[in-house]
């Protein structure tokens, strides 16, 4: 049975990637961890996976949340910044973990900065003006808001504007332009988007994606805990090891000893470590996981 077998239908789930920028690469990524391939859209528009049925249209991030509620697409992994910003009636169906950054009110470094209140009556450059009215209208603030599309971190040194909001991630942007971070308006990470009332076909695929995207994102946090351990303290042992359920107890040859096997949180799992040696642990390993299903 070939691949296009297991699929009911030529129904394709149709979806809107970033076509480069802070998403593309690392969407993809997810999209191929998960068994779909990809091209990388950098000369095309449109791209099949020859191995689920999806089909991937190339944008500009700006533009997905636009695409999905007029239904040229099914679905689009986009910042939730744009679709705050789009406010496109589009459904947040996952979040994705990656590209998380801040939506910041930023000034110039020399500004004596007291609270939101130093904005008023302020000229603010950004490409989310309607984030920021919601967030001044909050504040009981009037400013002049000066909309531009891109390239936002010099508008103060040119004079153009008073400060910026804008995205901040590492940082550097605002360090390397003589700004400093005032406020945090928002947080926004990447996340799956769909057109509400998808056609059962579609529906379906978009689970059968979600199931595997949870199984990488899943793994990504998750890593395989193997060590050794005298079996007395086998008891105290898996109670600092969360894992899925219990962990697998296993005799070493050496009599009295055991080796452990668990998963382990990537949060949790420096003081885990601690705990486990404290504990009488040996030979710790710690191994990625390709997939998990939970
Ligand atoms: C954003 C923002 C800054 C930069 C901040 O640009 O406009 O230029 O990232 O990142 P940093 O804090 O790590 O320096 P980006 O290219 O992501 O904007 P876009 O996706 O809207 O094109
Ligand atoms: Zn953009």
């Amino acid at each position: 049975m070939s691949k296009k077998d297991l699929w009911k239908n030529d129904t394709k789930l149709t979806i809107a990637i970033q076509k480069s920028g802070r998403l593309s690469e690392k969407s993809l990524q997810l999209l191929a961890e998960a068994g779909i391939g990809l091209s990388n859209g950098f000369r095309k528009l449109v791209s099949c996976s020859p191995d689920f049925p999806l089909e991937a249209l190339y944008l500009r991030d700006d533009d997905i949340p636009q695409y999905v509620s007029d239904g040229v697409a099914d679905v689009g992994i986009v910042g939730e910044n744009v679709v705050a910003e789009k406010a496109r009636g589009v459904e947040t169906v996952e979040k994705l973990g990656f590209a998380r950054c801040r939506l910041s009110l930023a000034v110039p470094r020399s500004v004596e900065y007291n609270g939101p209140a130093w904005f008023a009556g302020k000229r603010i450059a950004t490409s989310y003006p309607r984030i920021l009215q919601n967030y001044l209208r909050e504040q009981n603030l009037t400013a002049e808001i000066h909309e531009i599309s891109g390239s936002v971190e010099i508008s103060p040194g040119i004079g153009l504007a008073d400060s910026i909001f804008d995205i901040v991630s590492s940082g550097s942007t605002l360090i390397s332009n003589g700004l400093k971070e005032a406020e945090v308006v928002m947080h926004s990470e990447a996340v799956l988007i769909a057109r509400p009332g998808l056609e059962p076909l579609k529906r379906d695929i978009l689970e059968k994606l979600l199931f595997r995207m949870r199984a990488v994102m899943h793994s990504y946090k998750n890593k395989y805990i193997l060590l050794n351990a005298p079996n007395e303290k086998i008891g105290e042992i898996s109670r600092i090891l969360p894992g899925i359920k219990s962990p697998t107890v296993m005799p070493l040859a050496e009599p009295g000893w055991s080796s452990l096997h668990s998963v382990v949180n990537e949060n949790e799992f420096w003081e885990v470590i601690d705990r486990l040696k404290a504990n009488g642990a040996q030979g710790i390993l710690v191994i990625p996981i390709e997939k998990m299903i939970v």
